[in-house]
């Protein structure tokens, strides 16, 4: 009913030369894996050289952030037509390190969603809650709202290419992984949210990914529960051994 999709974000790694070397090694451990698709989100400067290296493989490529306005004087940034353009086919909107450390709001996020889906790209959002947020229990109300936010305006339509990533803050890099049950809890969360706003199929046809210390040795369970369809993966889509037996927990 829902495709599983395997994203790698790569973040602030690897050059265009590390880019293709690394896509070049990934190629034959993944291929013919087509029970999910295989998205990797490169360094804006790695673009051109990931769409190269990828060719005629089933890796396909996102870039990290896109800008909301078509053109103009916004220095330093990239927009949806330029990234259409480069071959790319996702981007990851509102990362959690873009909401810490740029400035990103819930508003901008809608913005950049809805710019890169009328742009026809497939907008990998992100949403999830900090540590202290978690502790004093607003959770699910924090994981509603951001994903409210991120859609409005956003077309029944549309929604075929919105993936939703709940990536606790917590979890992010530091080694602590959700465990399989709060994976699933928080995924249902952002399912529930779309639900409200677009009605119970297009919410069961959404591909929601956890994200958040995946890795080779934990994805297979975290794989396994009901509302979670992939996974956005940092420092494990960095080795290609790790992501591709990732791949393979999808299968
Ligand atoms: P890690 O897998 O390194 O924890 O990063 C997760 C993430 O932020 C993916 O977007």
């Amino acid at each position: 009913m829902r495709r599983y999709v395997i994203a790698g974000n790569w973040k602030m790694n690897m050059t265009p030369a590390k880019a293709q070397a690394l896509i070049n090694e990934m190629k034959p451990l993944v291929a013919g894996k087509d029970n999910c698709d295989i998205v990797l989100c490169v360094p804006a400067i790695d673009i051109p050289a990931a769409i190269e290296a990828a060719k005629g493989s089933n890796i396909k490529i996102g870039a990290e952030n896109v800008h909301f306005k078509a053109s103009g004087a916004y220095t330093g940034e990239i927009s949806a037509e330029m990234l259409v353009e480069a071959g790319v086919e996702y981007v990851v909107i509102g990362h959690s390190e873009r909401r810490q450390y740029f400035g990103e709001t819930d508003q901008t996020v809608n913005l950049r969603t809805l710019a890169a889906l009328n742009a026809g790209l497939k907008a990998i959002v992100c949403v999830g809650e900090t540590l202290e947020q978690r502790e004093l229990g607003y959770t699910e109300t924090l994981l509603k709202f951001q994903t409210k936010m991120a859609l409005t305006n956003v077309t029944a339509e549309q929604m075929k290419n919105v993936i939703i990533a709940y990536e606790p803050v917590w979890a992010i890099g530091t080694g602590v992984t959700a465990t399989a049950d709060q994976a699933d809890e928080g995924n249902g969360y952002v399912r529930a949210a779309v639900a409200e706003m677009f009605g119970a199929d297009i919410a069961a046809q959404t591909t929601v990914q956890y994200g958040g210390s995946m890795n080779d040795k934990n994805a297979a369970e975290l794989l396994s529960k009901e509302n979670v369809d992939g996974g956005l993966i940092g420092g494990a889509s960095l080795k290609s051994a790790a992501f591709s037996a990732i791949v393979d927990a999808a299968q």
